[in-house]
């Protein structure tokens, strides 16, 4: 390991997943140095050629487990480490009810080695990944940072929730030396409109806009809604879908906050569009946009389900300067152009 004395890198973890290849794309945009810890069992060294592409230069990388004390700690002390945007981890809220040991182990295991790792050293700031799933069923919409936090339905829910627990406690315990951002995710979809770095799901995908363009793509006949009764205008679920780059740009943000007005606070912001939308309004955007017909058809409503809930993303707008920019129409196109552009890739070699 090359030990780099002038520059302060930010330590990205889970930076060869879908989230984590934009926000290294946006803190190069920014001109922060990055380095990428990820162990690959959800992404794949593809997204780092992306990124290489996207930016121009090869990202730092190590395959490497973030709960790997011994390897974390070197990495922290080689690169001068103190700001970290941590998101490795597992994500599959159905493979949670099915392995939540496994996602206890991970989930919270990463971020306890990370807290000792920057305790060693001295100092951290920490964005944290988090979900707008801590949230729950919200008693309102849009739901502000205030709501009740930590009525989860699953364990993948309670790992983000027990999380933010754990940062709060280890940064009011660390006198000073560490600080965070709880970053609550509402529906990231879409892609770098490069078509480089994109959501690429191993498996059936669980979420609808990677169901959504591998039906275009024609990988899958259909499209099966889950639950058109809802108490919504059209029946059908209603999220708040913020399109990636928007939510990696949100991370910078944050990081900048952090190091200028955070010092030995854990600050909590949704990051979302404010805008509720149902998944009808999603289909029927992406058809129109990519003009491709998605076959569709009403199913069961989807265990764990809920029927609306969006964010109230002012607190970011207020307090980090920033806010969502991009559009509907724009998630849709960047997310088909993806497929397309990863799948033409991948056929290749
Ligand atoms: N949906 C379908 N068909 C599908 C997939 C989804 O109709 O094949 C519907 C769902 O019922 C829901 C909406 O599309 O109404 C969005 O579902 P997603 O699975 O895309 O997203 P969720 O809101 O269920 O979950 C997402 C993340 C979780 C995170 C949660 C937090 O996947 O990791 O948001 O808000 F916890």
């Amino acid at each position: 390991m090359q030990k780099n004395e002038n520059s302060r890198a930010v330590l990205l973890t889970g930076g060869a997943g879908y989230i984590g290849s934009h926000i290294a794309v946006e803190l190069a945009a920014a001109g922060k140095q990055t380095v990428i810890v990820d162990n690959l069992r959800n992404a794949s060294e593809d997204a780092l050629r992306g990124i290489a592409e996207i930016t121009g230069s090869e990202p730092v990388f190590y395959r490497v487990d973030a709960r790997d004390k011994d390897a974390m700690r070197e990495i922290v002390k080689c690169h001068g480490i103190a700001d970290v945007i941590h998101l490795a981890g597992l994500k599959s809220v159905a493979e949670s009810t099915k392995e939540p040991l496994e996602y206890y182990n991970v989930n919270l295991g990463t971020t306890l080695t990370l807290l000792e790792v920057l305790l060693e050293s001295g100092e951290g700031r920490i964005i944290f990944s988090s979900s707008a799933t801590v949230y729950g069923i919200p008693d309102h919409v849009p739901v502000t940072e205030e709501a009740i936090a930590g009525r989860c339905f699953n364990p993948y829910g309670r790992t983000k929730y027990f999380n933010e627990q754990i940062i709060n406690d280890v940064v009011a315990a660390s006198e000073g030396k560490l600080s965070a951002v709880l970053l609550r995710y509402f529906n990231p979809i879409g892609a770098h409109p490069s078509g480089l770095i994109g959501e690429v799901p191993t498996g059936v995908p669980n979420n609808l806009m990677p169901y959504i363009t591998q039906v275009a793509a024609g990988k899958r006949e259909k499209l099966y809604i889950y639950g058109n009764d809802y108490e919504t205008r059209d029946g059908t679920g209603v999220r708040d879908y913020i399109h990636v780059v928007d939510l990696a740009r949100g991370h910078v943000k944050a990081l900048e906050w952090l190091e200028s007005h955070g010092k030995g606070k854990v600050e909590i912001f949704n990051l979302g569009t404010g805008q509720g939308r149902s998944v009808l309004e999603i289909v029927e955007t992406f058809q129109r946009v990519n003009n491709i017909k998605i076959p569709y058809e009403f199913a069961p409503r989807r265990p764990g389900d809920i029927a609306e809930y969006y964010a109230d993303p002012s607190k970011a707008e207020r307090e980090l300067g920033w806010r969502a920019e991009l559009s509907l129409e724009d998630m849709c196109r960047d997310a088909w152009n993806a497929e397309k552009t990863l799948q033409s890739r991948a056929k290749k070699g």
